[in-house]
């Protein structure tokens, strides 16, 4: 942590962006000081009316999801090698990447409280069981699990928030559309930061990376939202529901994740790494055979088709 540490200045310029020139949620949103206001809101309206039942219900959970945040922060300032009280180094990166995502949330949340097609207060039920639940990821305080998490949770994110773009944009709906978009990109940003920490580690502990990466995938990437949940749902049982609205969608699937797990061997270039140990020599040859096994079981599984009465959605 002190070596990828050293360069996080480097990292921050490269990865994150000026706070003064960064969009903000405002940017999309009908501006309420304007005579305009009350016209943008109807035409906001309007435009989300052909948005699927399926669409609304994995965009409230996308929501959630991103509100989320507290959790994720503390986390990551749990990790090893953090030091909270330290202005500088990790502390400094774990705070201007809170700072950057928690724009997502914010204005998720806002489109959504003006779509009219969510039932906010269920919603927002589901938020505070969320954070006040939190997560089980089995990561541990560990840097090197964390970041195998972190590498793989921005590029899902990243995966599904274009697909809600690409398919707002079809149902007419350009503003969400452009919202998803600048948030997959920011998604995408910060994929890149955290697989940089992981290929830095691998220069310098290759054997100790592997196996932590071969460790994570064994366990699968859980997502950050497992413990989602709504008023009388049993833990775990709306995300389930989400997970195969997303799905069905096809906002994010088995096949992203058997191709997100492949895009990171390739990456960090796993299978050309030679100095390593016994262990680390098997981790990196169950972790080269992974994707083909995965799609061999992806290729059974079936896509639920049942339709799940969410409470988030407005009747
Ligand atoms: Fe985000
Ligand atoms: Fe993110």
């Amino acid at each position: 942590m002190r070596f990828v540490g050293e360069k996080i200045d480097a990292s921050m310029e490269e990865f994150l962006k000026p706070i003064e020139t960064n969009w903000q949620p405002t940017d999309f949103l009908p501006d309420t000081t304007k005579e305009t206001f009350l016209e943008e809101v109807k035409l906001l309206r309007e435009s989300t009316r052909e948005l699927s039942y399926d669409y609304v219900a994995v965009l409230v959970g996308d929501t959630i999801t991103e509100e989320a945040l507290p959790t994720y922060e503390s986390w990551l300032m749990d990790m090893e090698g953090v030091t909270q009280g330290d202005p500088h180094g990790w502390t400094r990166w774990i705070r201007s990447w809170t700072a950057e995502e928690n724009r997502h949330g914010d204005l998720l949340n806002k489109f959504l409280y003006l779509s009219g097609r969510v039932n906010m207060r269920a919603m927002e039920v589901s938020t505070q069981y969320l954070i006040a639940d939190g997560f089980d990821i089995g990561t541990g305080r560990d840097p090197y699990r964390n970041f195998i998490y972190t590498s793989f949770q921005e590029l899902a994110t990243n995966v599904s928030h274009r697909r809600t773009a690409t398919l707002a944009k079809q149902a007419g709906c350009t503003q969400l559309s452009k919202i998803c978009g600048v948030i997959a990109s920011d998604e995408m940003r910060h994929a890149k930061a955290y697989k940089s920490f992981v290929s830095q580690i691998l220069e310098v502990d290759p054997s100790e990376m592997v196996l932590a990466f071969e460790d994570m995938m064994r366990k699968k990437i859980v997502m950050p939202a497992h413990f989602l949940r709504e008023t009388g749902v049993k833990i775990g049982q709306t995300f389930s529901h989400f997970s195969d609205a997303a799905q069905r969608l096809g906002v994010y699937t088995t096949q992203d994740y058997i191709d997100i797990a492949e895009s990171l061997l390739v990456d960090w270039n796993i299978g050309a790494i030679t100095d390593l140990n016994d262990a680390g020599q098997r981790a990196r040859d169950y972790l080269m055979a992974l994707p083909t096994r995965l799609r061999r079981v992806a290729e059974r599984t079936k896509v639920p088709t049942l339709e799940y009465p969410f409470s988030w959605i407005a009747s």
